[in-house]
């Protein structure tokens, strides 16, 4: 089984509005909500892609019980720790005339020391059936930074490897705690490295940093696939999936379809290539639908045979 943790779960509402201008009105022509939050959205993947998978997270109120409610609808399961407040409503503008989305993203209920220790141990119960935990997302308002590498230490104590995608600050925090993997899109990898990229060796060499900040492996998906360092110290291995970019109908939430991919394969014992190449093919089919992590697993099929994977052993120097 594999795990999912949002600390932030949302409902994420998502409005369709031709040609938005600010400060004009507007008549939506189409609305529709859904649960959400980054590890709701991969659990989500998951179940599409016939994977065993909890969503563990936080979730408040009212806002809260629709949350579970959707999830139940979906047949997706889930284990939320109640704490104090209202989760929070992500809205979503999409233009059907341009194609654009716009996101106005909520902070959340205010989460204590205590709201996290009950969650670190129902997290410690749950992983006892897991093979693998996904931690994706930022951080409630009330946790600290390193709150994800506490929820990293807890798992590798009771041997279940976490996949962790956040930016900022939780992300330099939880890769102390070395996680298994990371794997942050183009923009968080610049953040945690410090700098912008701007050759293609630059996406390697910040793979390098990564790994070297304490990630066991590094991807840094990117929209035309990912590249990724792989392997052990002695024998890592520089991998890059590629796809040719589709026309997309959404593409928020595709880096989430990636993780559930990419996790779904590493639980069956692929190769790092087919792994990174599957997880590509789930990232690129979700573009192709309008909800975040939502994809057709026999469509993945048939894009898995598009993708161009290359590797070479990365060169001696290389953490
Ligand atoms: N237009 C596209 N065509 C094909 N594949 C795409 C396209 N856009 C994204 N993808 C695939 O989806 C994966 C994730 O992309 P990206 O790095 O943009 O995610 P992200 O920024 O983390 O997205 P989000 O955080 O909204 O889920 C990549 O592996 C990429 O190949
Ligand atoms: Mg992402």
């Amino acid at each position: 089984m594999i795990l999912t943790v949002t600390l932030n779960v949302a409902l994420d509402r998502t409005v369709a509005v031709p040609r938005i201008a600010l400060g004009n009105r507007h008549r939506a022509i189409d609305a529709r909500v859904t649960a959400g939050g980054k590890g709701v959205n991969v659990a989500r993947a998951l179940k599409s892609l016939g994977e065993p998978v909890i969503a563990a997270g936080l979730a408040a109120g009212p806002t809260g019980v629709r949350i579970r409610e959707l999830l139940g609808d979906e047949q997706v399961l889930y284990d939320f720790t109640e704490v104090a407040g209202d989760s929070r409503t992500n809205l979503s503008i999409v233009d059907p005339a341009s194609g654009e989305q716009t996101e106005i993203n909520e902070r959340g209920p205010q989460v204590t020391a205590e709201d996290l220790e009950r969650f670190t141990d129902r997290l410690v119960y749950l992983a006892g059936g897991a093979d693998f935990c996904v931690i994706a997302g930022s951080l409630p308002p009330g946790a600290e930074a390193d709150a994800y590498a506490e929820l990293i230490s807890r798992l590798r104590e009771v041997g279940v490897p976490v996949l962790l995608d956040t930016a900022g600050d939780p992300m330099r925090a939880g890769m102390r705690a070395q996680p298994a993997v990371v794997a942050p899109n183009v923009a968080e990898a610049e953040e945690a490295v410090g700098y912008e990229f701007t050759e293609p060796e630059d996406l390697f060499s910040a793979l390098a940093t990564l790994v070297e900040m304490g990630a066991e492996e590094a991807i840094i998906t990117t929209e035309s696939g990912c590249v990724a360092l792989a392997g052990g110290p002695h024998s890592r291995t520089r991998i890059e999936a590629t796809i040719e970019p589709l026309p997309t109908v959404a593409s928020i939430g595709s880096g989430d379809a990636f993780l559930a991919g990419y996790v779904k394969s590493r639980r069956a014992g692929l190769s790092p290539q087919g792994c990174l190449a599957y997880g590509v093919a789930c990232g690129a089919e979700s573009t192709q639908h309008l909800g975040a992590g939502t994809l057709d697993a026999n469509e993945v099929g048939r894009l898995v045979d598009l993708i161009a994977v290359s590797s070479t052993p990365a060169p001696a120097g290389v953490v």
